[in-house]
């Protein structure tokens, strides 16, 4: 009778070890081996606070930072290669998606302006936000100090008085939230040529009855949602003084586009606009978005919010960015 038990206790406790050996001791071990993908490096010293900052305000709770190789996750980048990981252990996969996956929100959303007012508060720059505000990241001053710039919140959110400057935690923070960044891997595809898949290709045959639409209007709802709105708003009226509207704005009403395609490409910094300076920087979208894909976004704004102006074909994006 003993004997039996000591075999059935013995055997289990065996048959545990050999069974977590196997499926979680060597892949573990394997993995923390594995080098570092091609342009992948250590995070600088404030970065690696930020990292402790993203931990203990529980950012993973909501947010993942991994992507999965499926359609659905293609809007966060490349499926995600044990090499990204080599210098975050341990890895922040997270596995809630109440809010966007963070893998590439440094590419995505690079602007630091906008992600101090997120952070202050969500709604400022996403009006239909539920994400918490982190204000005790925040010290409300009399007056900015010469070397800190005073995060621009708009009225409706922000202090009755004074000036909003983010504390040391918040910099480390937005630190590490612009380091997070997919580094290509080598054998990618240069954007451009993925301009001519069939099915967009397809897509942008002009509708029978319609032939002067150059774009796909619906390609370029969805495109300007994901890359533009958040700082541009759904209706392109902006963030009063902090990021310029484009409905009625003369550049994308011009009837020649090359300077739209311009400023599409290769991002924008200190143009006044209808009287108004920008601290803020518009970020360049030449190497995330094809060619098609900017004549898609750039018709939509043409022909959206009131605006009324001739919309570029994908070979006339293709045509200026040549010439850059
Ligand atoms: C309770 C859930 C929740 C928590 C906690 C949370 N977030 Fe979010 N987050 C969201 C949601 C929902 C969104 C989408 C709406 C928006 O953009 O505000 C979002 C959006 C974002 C975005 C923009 C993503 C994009 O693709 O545009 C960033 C950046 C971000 N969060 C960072 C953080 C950081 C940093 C923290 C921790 C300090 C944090 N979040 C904590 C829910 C959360
Ligand atoms: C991180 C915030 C941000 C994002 C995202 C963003 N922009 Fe901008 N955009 C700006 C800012 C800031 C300016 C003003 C820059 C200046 O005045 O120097 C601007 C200016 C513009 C202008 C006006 C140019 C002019 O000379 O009047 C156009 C057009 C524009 N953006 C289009 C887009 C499109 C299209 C996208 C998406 C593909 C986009 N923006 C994404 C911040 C952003």
């Amino acid at each position: 009778m003993d004997n039996k038990l000591l075999a059935i206790a013995g055997g289990s406790t065996l048959l545990y070890m050999v069974l977590s050996t196997l499926m979680a001791i060597l892949p573990g071990i394997e993995l923390s081996a594995v080098p570092p993908g091609p342009n992948v490096h250590d995070l600088t010293l404030l970065q690696q606070r930020g990292r402790q900052v993203y931990v203990s305000e529980g950012c993973a709770y909501c947010h993942t930072q991994q992507v999965r190789p499926l359609a659905v996750d293609q809007v966060f980048g490349r499926p995600s290669a044990p090499g990204d990981f080599a210098f975050s252990t341990p890895e922040l996969l997270g596995s809630e998606r109440t809010g966007p996956d963070l893998t590439n929100i440094g590419k995505r959303q690079s602007s630091e302006i906008w992600q101090y007012m997120h952070l202050y508060n969500p709604r400022s720059v996403v009006p239909q936000s539920v994400m918490p505000s982190f204000p005790w990241l925040f010290k409300v001053v009399d007056e900015a100090p010469k070397d800190i710039q005073a995060v621009p919140i708009p009225k409706k959110y922000a202090p009755p008085r004074g000036a909003v400057i983010p504390s040391r935690d918040a910099q480390a923070l937005v630190a590490y939230l612009l380091s997070l960044k997919q580094p290509e891997l080598p054998n990618n595809k240069p954007l451009a040529a993925s301009a001519t898949k069939p099915a967009q290709a397809a897509a942008h045959a002009p509708a029978p009855g319609n032939t002067t639409l150059t774009f796909d209007a619906a390609n370029g709802l969805k495109l300007f949602a994901t890359n533009c709105a958040s700082c541009h708003g759904a209706q392109g009226a902006g963030v009063p003084g902090v990021f310029p509207p484009l409905a009625g704005n003369p550049v994308v009403n011009a009837p020649d586009p090359t300077e739209h395609i311009i400023v599409v490409l290769q991002g924008l910094h200190g143009k006044s606009i209808a009287g108004t300076s920008y601290a803020a920087q518009m970020p360049s979208f030449a190497a995330q978005l094809s060619d098609a894909e900017i004549a898609d976004i750039i018709g939509h704004e043409r022909s959206s919010w009131g605006n009324h102006a001739p919309t570029p074909t994908a070979k006339d994006v293709a045509q200026i960015r040549a010439q850059k």
